[in-house]
């Protein structure tokens, strides 16, 4: 499609100095060519006007002794020359010539009659004309000269050789402007490569940065564009060293956000870490106060137990911030041998006795030594495969069918936990690994539920280079972990990675 505008700037210079180099050629050729014509013409005219004068004409008159004129109004440009002698007596259906010599160079010929008529019809004067004398002569430039005796003699000069001259002067500058086109679009194309270069270095930094997980908390930009660019007394320059400052400011601006991160992480975990010693003496105070022997009211009874169990609750829900924030600041993980087949069973037992209303299946491979170790933590794999059972406990109603899976994939262990529950609501599954989500707020929150179980998944399991996913729809829910059996690099969340 020829849209110039749509042109890379490479293309659009290239074009712009051919178009430009054509058109002044074009301008120069034409000059040169009119003048060249116009000063032959006036060569041409001048000898006329000699051979005028040398006939009695308008000139000086005729010069004594040379009334004849022939010889002096030498043949023209080219060596040719035409002569027409008409009689005083002649009428248009009677033309009457002494003399009719056409010169041309190597024969001397004379004009037909036609020719004759052609040129009586022309109505010459003593001005120069152009006439075209037909019968293959071409044209002429004539004048006619009244001679004392009353007749008309025409002198003419063939313009054929002004227009073969001019001609093959206007093919030359042609053919010079063509090889002149060629030598000035091959510099340009070198010449606009080459100045473009800088222009080229400075995308490509942009580009590489623009392709930077800047998202990340590492996220750190090297990428600058090379010295020799960002001169400020050049364009390019000027566009290479304010891109410079951007990613200065871009690079302090990505500092200052992990810093602050790594502040409210820092704190989150102090405040964790801080509330747990008074909760446990607030549980510890509460279960010693509920065994006192001496005879206590029923309901500060209830009271102590409410304090208890909340207290319980509160531990919980700081041990999972604790864990959290600790995996968020890129604590690492430890690095064992891991039998998942075992924390499945285990974990398993556990729910069955924790909620016997549901029922609880285990569906490992018919070998069980098809599944291998994996390297990991142990207690928080334990966890992840803990939240996972208990969500399919406390968030499907008594009855449902559980099933925790183990196979292998590959170079991968693949935890699979399945209930044939409600299911998730769709618009709620985008979010569903994020901190503090739930789906029934109102019932899931008397029933003690924080929201951190499916984060904290989600945030183990990707430490240990894992993917956790979710497919749910009524009826069937299912929860995906794949765990690589030997992860390569630090057990520790990508996002702190540079913390
Ligand atoms: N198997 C499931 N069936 C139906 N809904 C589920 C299931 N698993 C999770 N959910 C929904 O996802 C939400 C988030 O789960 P998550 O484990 O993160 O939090 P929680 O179970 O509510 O609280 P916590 O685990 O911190 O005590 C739950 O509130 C629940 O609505
Ligand atoms: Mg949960």
């Amino acid at each position: 499609m020829f849209n110039p505008a749509r042109w890379p700037l490479r293309t659009k210079l290239l074009a712009s100095i051919v178009t430009l180099f054509v058109v002044i050629i074009a301008i120069i050729g034409a000059a040169t060519v009119l003048t060249t014509r116009n000063s032959l013409m006036t060569q041409v005219d001048a000898q006329l006007a000699d051979a005028q004068r040398s006939l009695g004409g308008p000139g000086e008159g005729d010069a004594p002794g040379h009334t004849d004129g022939y010889h002096r109004a030498a043949p023209g440009l080219g060596g040719s020359m035409l002569r027409l002698t008409i009689d005083a007596s002649s009428t248009a259906n009677t033309i009457r010539t002494s003399e009719n010599v056409v010169l041309t160079p190597g024969s001397i010929s004379t004009l037909s009659k036609a020719q004759v008529l052609t040129l009586w019809n022309s109505s010459l004067g003593t001005a120069p004309q152009t006439v075209d004398v037909g019968g293959g002569l071409g044209t002429y430039r004539l004048v006619a000269v009244s001679r004392s005796n009353g007749d008309v003699t025409i002198v003419g000069m063939p313009l054929e050789p002004i227009d073969r001259n001019v001609g093959e002067l206007a093919r030359n500058i042609a053919l010079m402007g063509l090889l002149g086109l060629v030598a000035v679009g091959g510099a340009s194309f070198l010449l606009v490569r080459s100045n473009l270069r800088p222009l080229r270095r400075v995308a490509a930094t942009a580009e590489r940065v623009s392709e930077m997980p800047l998202g990340r908390g590492d996220a750190r930009t090297d990428e600058r564009v090379p010295t020799v660019d960002t001169d400020p007394r050049t364009e390019v320059g000027t566009v290479g060293l304010a891109l410079n400052n951007l990613l200065d400011h871009v690079d302090s601006a990505l500092d200052a956000r992990e810093e602050s991160e790594m502040q409210v992480r820092q704190f989150v975990a102090d405040a964790s870490h801080e509330l747990r010693t008074p909760l446990a003496s607030i549980r510890g105070y509460a279960e010693l106060s509920r065994r006192e022997t001496e005879p206590v009211p029923p309901s500060v009874t209830h009271a102590l137990g409410r304090i208890e169990s909340e207290a319980g609750r509160m531990t919980t829900l700081v041990e999972d911030l604790l864990l959290l924030a600790r995996l968020d600041a890129g604590r690492e993980l430890e690095r064992e041998p891991v039998d998942l087949t075992r924390i499945v069973v285990e974990s398993l037992s556990d729910l069955h006795a924790a909620g016997p209303d549901h029922v609880w299946h285990l569906d490992l491979p018919e070998d069980l030594d098809e599944v291998p170790e994996v390297v990991g933590d142990e207690a928080r794999l334990r966890q992840v495969v803990i939240n996972l059972l208990a969500n399919a406990r406390r968030h499907t109603p008594p009855g449902t069918v559980v099933t925790a899976g183990l196979a292998r994939e590959g170079d991968d262990v693949i935890v699979r936990v399945t209930d044939n529950g409600p299911g998730i609501p769709a618009e709620f599954t985008p979010h569903l690994f994020e901190r503090f989500t739930r789906g029934d707020v109102a019932r899931t929150r008397t029933e003690g539920s924080t929201g951190l179980g499916l984060s904290i998944v989600h945030a183990v399991v990707t430490a240990h280079h894992g993917t956790v996913s979710v497919e749910s729809e009524p009826g069937n829910t299912r929860f995906t972990v794949r765990l690589p059996i030997e992860p390569r690099g630090r057990l520790a969340s990508p996002e702190a990675a540079g913390a």
